[in-house]
């Protein structure tokens, strides 16, 4: 260690280049690989920054360790900077023109041979996680988490410059309900109680703008106990905002003005104004809201085309209300059978009935419900779809959400099979006047859509105050999503800020008036002391960063990740705790819990 206080780092190893040639260098980091050659030794030396080429002689006495050097053995050098010899270049790496000639190594930790070499992708996701230390150690997650960084900083700096000030919020809370399970931590002081951890700040944040903050941010921890998928994770992180005196383009203008700020400095992207399309038009054209627009191809209603002709399938949904709809397919024509299987099954994973299909090959159109329709009805539906020639089309019919889920399915597999998607852009929308309340037909209740502080649109506040259930699916929300290819990467509102309206609110989700107060009583109380219009939005950091970096899973963006059943391999968590823990917090496993 005495290398230490006389030495200090001078460059990162990743950093040095062509001009560092001539200059005396000490560097710190990890053995990434080595070549002995007997006379010489040449190592990789990597760091945060990346990896540099040294060369040690072990006949020198300062650097006669050489031999003894390993795998992720711990070093510091101190050398000289040289040019390569001609021929001896490497251009994949930035540091490729150049090498270290060690006159001083002092070995500063020894490492045991790890389970798997650093950045090694044949190594299972169960071991990286097992050892996220060491897969930390690859450039590919450290230039995750260096984006991270870089974007959390342009969010605090973008967000202070506009006046909003970043204030924590408690982790241990109350229900905030965002549609998921709760965490729940039980208290010790109070036995039988329960905090819950926030899903979001939703009522904080807005109980901060009661409290003359004005404008509210915060890189906002988040738990929720859902199903995991590739771009969810039981906690993450939102960039939460907040904003008083507001309307809604208010707050979507601070956001897209952050939008371009953050693609422009980090991936050098120009973000143009963000076009804003209705759900309704959103979910009629692609068929999900969140819809991937780098994918050209579009659904279309054929319901009219379609029925009347005699087939049962679709005379029926066409009668019931439901929708026919259809995705045309540019060289389509030549689908397989068993590709056209495939699309079917992906279309009933959907919840679809089935999928029918049809080809137009050399001029000829054939359809797997040609014995239903006239050559003439055929064509006639092929054109509504919008077929071209040597193209295809598919139709599902079912009620409106099955048919768009079935499509969007569809429509996201074939821009991937027939690469129609420019994977190096991104394309942004927004999409806005979503249905405020939805029916829960399992529960026989309304739910709300974004959650229940979210405010409908001015002109429709009436069927709200006076509780008139049968406009309830006419009700749009003041609500906003953020998409940019195929993610949902931030989603707010403009909320309540009466009393009354919270309350009608929670009347139309059923709440009695015990659970009202219950649940939300504080809140509703707060709100009668003088709230300003109000509103926000937050951005799902993760989501972003993945975006950033071009990374499909959620995983690679976080530094300690969970797997898909909420477990943390590393430190194995969730674990059983020791019997006077719980005894202490007054509480006792239920039989079919204790082993
Ligand atoms: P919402 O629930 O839409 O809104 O969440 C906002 C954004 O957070 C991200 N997100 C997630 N990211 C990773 N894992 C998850 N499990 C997860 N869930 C959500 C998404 C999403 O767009 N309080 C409101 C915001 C508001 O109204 O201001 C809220 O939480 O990118
Ligand atoms: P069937 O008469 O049930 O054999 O269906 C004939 C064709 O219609 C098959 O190709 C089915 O896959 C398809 N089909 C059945 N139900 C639906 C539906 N709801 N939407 C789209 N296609 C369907």
């Amino acid at each position: 260690m005495s290398f230490l206080k006389t030495l200090k780092r001078t460059h990162y190893c990743g950093s040095l280049r062509k001009e560092h040639v001539g200059q005396t260098v000490t560097l710190m980091g990890w053995v990434n690989s080595r070549r002995d050659h007997g006379g010489l030794v040449f190592i990789d030396l990597r760091d945060r920054e990346g990896v540099v080429q040294i060369v040690l002689n072990p006949s020198h006495p300062e650097t006669r360790t050489a031999h003894e050097l390993r795998g992720e053995f711990v070093v510091a050098v101190h050398g000289l900077v040289k040019a390569r010899p001609s021929g001896m270049q490497n251009s994949k790496i930035g540091t490729g023109d150049v090498e270290v000639e060690v006159t001083k190594c002092a070995i500063l930790s020894e490492a045991n041979t790890p389970p798997f070499m650093v950045d090694d992708p044949k190594v299972s996701e169960t071991l990286r996680l097992k050892y996220r230390y060491l897969d930390l150690r690859s450039p590919r997650l450290q230039g995750h988490l260096l984006m991270r960084h870089k974007a959390v900083l342009l969010v605090r700096n973008y967000l202070s410059g506009q006046g909003f000030v970043e204030v924590e919020t408690p982790i241990l809370y109350k229900s905030t309900p965002e549609g998921a399970r709760d965490y729940l931590v039980p208290s010790r002081v109070n036995q039988g109680t329960f905090y819950a951890l926030p899903q979001s700040p939703q009522t904080l944040k807005q109980l901060l703008m009661i409290g003359g903050m004005d404008r509210y941010f915060q890189i906002a921890r988040c738990f929720r106990d859902e199903d995991l998928r590739a771009d969810r994770q039981p906690e993450f992180s939102q960039i939460d905002i907040e904003m008083s005196f507001i309307d809604q383009d208010d707050v979507m203008a601070v956001n897209e003005g952050l939008a371009k700020l953050i693609w422009k400095e980090t991936v050098g992207f120009e973000v143009k104004e963000i076009p804003r399309m209705t759900y309704f038009d959103v979910m009629n054209n692609y068929g999900s809201d969140k819809p991937d627009l780098r994918n050209p191809l579009k659904l279309k209603d054929v319901a009219k085309a379609v029925s009347g002709h005699g087939f049962k399938v679709f005379d029926d949904v066409v009668a019931r209300g439901g929708a026919v709809k259809a995705l045309a397919v540019p060289k389509g024509g030549t689908f397989s059978r068993s590709y056209i299987d495939k699309l079917t099954a992906l279309a009933k994973q959907m919840g679809a009935k089935g999928l029918v299909w049809l080809k137009e090959e050399n001029g000829t159109l054939t359809s797997s419900v040609s014995k239903f329709f006239s050559p003439e009805a055929l064509a006639k539906i092929y054109a509504e779809a919008g077929g071209e020639k040597g193209g295809a089309a598919f139709i599902v019919a079912d009620d409106f959400d099955v048919t768009c889920a079935a499509l969007s399915m569809l429509r996201n597999e074939l821009g991937r099979e027939l690469k129609l998607i420019d994977e190096k852009t991104f394309k942004f929308l927004w999409v806005v006047d979503f249905p405020l309340l939805e029916y829960d037909a399992e529960n026989k209740r309304w739910a709300a859509r974004h959650h229940p502080f979210t405010m409908c649109k001015d002109e429709q506040l009436d069927i709200m105050l006076k509780r008139d259930e049968k406009q309830y699916p006419n009700l749009l929300a003041k609500a906003y999503d953020l998409v940019c290819n195929g993610y949902e990467i931030a989603g707010g509102s403009v909320r309540i800020h009466r009393e009354a309206v919270q309350a009608a609110m929670f009347e139309a989700l059923g709440l009695s008036e015990e659970e009202t107060k219950l649940k939300f009583g504080f809140f509703i109380e707060a709100l009668s002391y003088g709230t300003p219009p109000h509103g926000g939005i937050a951005w799902g950091v993760d989501r972003l960063v993945m975006l950033l970096c071009g990374t499909d899973a959620i995983r690679d963006v976080m530094a300690f990740p969970k797997t898909a059943k909420a477990t943390d391999l590393m430190a194995e968590a969730p674990s059983v705790v020791a019997r006077e823990q719980l005894l202490e917090l007054g509480i006792r496993l239920a039989a079919t819990v204790e082993k």
